[in-house]
């Protein structure tokens, strides 16, 4: 992780940290079960994407002339509710994610999960107030002054398209259908591999893709994005968060899920084809310079070498 994401990192935890309840405050069981799921948080991938997408927007609209000044910490500070709106989401994601009656795991980032820490009923209402708690980030006082009012209400409905279900609701409902499907072989797997390959993307995009493109989209929206900056940061955003999944699934391929891109096409293959949405994913940011959208190849790069 470099200097930059180290730097970010910090800000985005302050950040996080000022916007959910202090533990302190009742109830008390609650406020620690969702400070519990964000701290000390895992690598922060999608804020840190949040947080790029706006630099290489908002350098670009100041050597347009028609940007705001204050330099790449005035942009971070304008595009940082979104960074940690979508963190919030993510985070409650997780959570639930995780119940009984999703995966069942028992750990996650090397600690027990919310719901072994603090049983089932509060690690359901953690998740329950944390997705509220991110649009409440986002259409709040601060977001609505730093980003403008226009700019708050297009990442609002970003986030919420992203998280329902046309995105990653849809795509954990289609992943539980499809594993229930596998564990009855009579009904069959129809199709061969590429109909599964096809369906693993589908998958990918929705579960895990739509929220990292809806970060991507957020930061350049709060970067104040013309329509043909937004499009090649929505293809990146969509590559990447392909990607993410692909190498995700490699991390975890003695997990051996059905719908997987391993599973699909091989380790070899799905490294293959991992390393080919990234180099993608940079080829989509050719609208840019190289120093403009620095982060966001240091993302991509990041992703494709194990380390982000
Ligand atoms: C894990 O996401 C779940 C997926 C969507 C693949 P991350 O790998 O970003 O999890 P953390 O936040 O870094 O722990
Ligand atoms: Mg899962």
């Amino acid at each position: 992780m470099n200097e930059w994401a180290r730097r970010m990192k910090c800000l985005v935890d302050e950040a996080l940290d000022r916007a959910l309840p202090l533990e302190s405050a009742p109830p008390e069981a609650l406020h620690r079960a969702m400070r519990y799921a964000v701290f000390p948080g895992g690598k922060r991938v999608r804020p840190l994407l949040a947080l790029a997408a706006a630099l290489a927007t908002g350098r670009r609209r100041c050597a347009a002339g028609g940007g705001f000044d204050g330099g790449d910490e005035a942009i971070v500070r304008r595009a940082m509710p979104c960074a940690i709106a979508v963190e919030l989401v993510h985070s409650y994601s997780l959570i639930h994610d995780d119940l009984p009656a999703m995966d069942d795991d028992d750990f996650r980032r090397g600690r027990p999960t919310v719901h072994r820490a603090f049983g089932e009923a509060l690690a359901i209402l953690a998740g329950d107030a944390l997705l509220p708690l991110a649009f409440e980030v986002l259409s709040g006082e601060e977001a609505r002054r730093l980003m403008g009012f226009e700019a708050a209400a297009s990442a609002v409905g970003e986030l919420a398209r992203a998280s329902g279900s046309l995105g990653m609701a849809g795509g954990q409902a289609i992943d539980i259908v499809a594993a229930k499907r596998m564990n009855r072989p009579e009904a069959g797997d129809g199709g061969g591999n590429g109909a599964r390959l096809h369906e693993v993307e589908r998958l990918a995009d929705l579960k895990t893709g739509a929220i990292i493109r809806a970060a991507v989209r957020c930061g350049a929206i709060a970067a104040g994005a013309r329509p043909d900056e937004l499009d090649a940061l929505t293809r990146y955003g969509e590559l990447f968060g392909r990607a993410f999944q692909v190498f995700d699934d490699l991390d975890d391929v003695a997990d051996d899920g059905v719908q997987t891109f391993p599973h699909a096409m091989g380790v070899a293959g799905a490294r293959q084809y991992g390393e080919r949405l990234l180099a993608e994913a940079e080829e989509a940011l050719s609208l840019f310079t190289t120093s403009e959208a620095a982060e966001l190849h240091a993302l991509a790069r990041a992703l494709g070498g194990g380390v982000a």
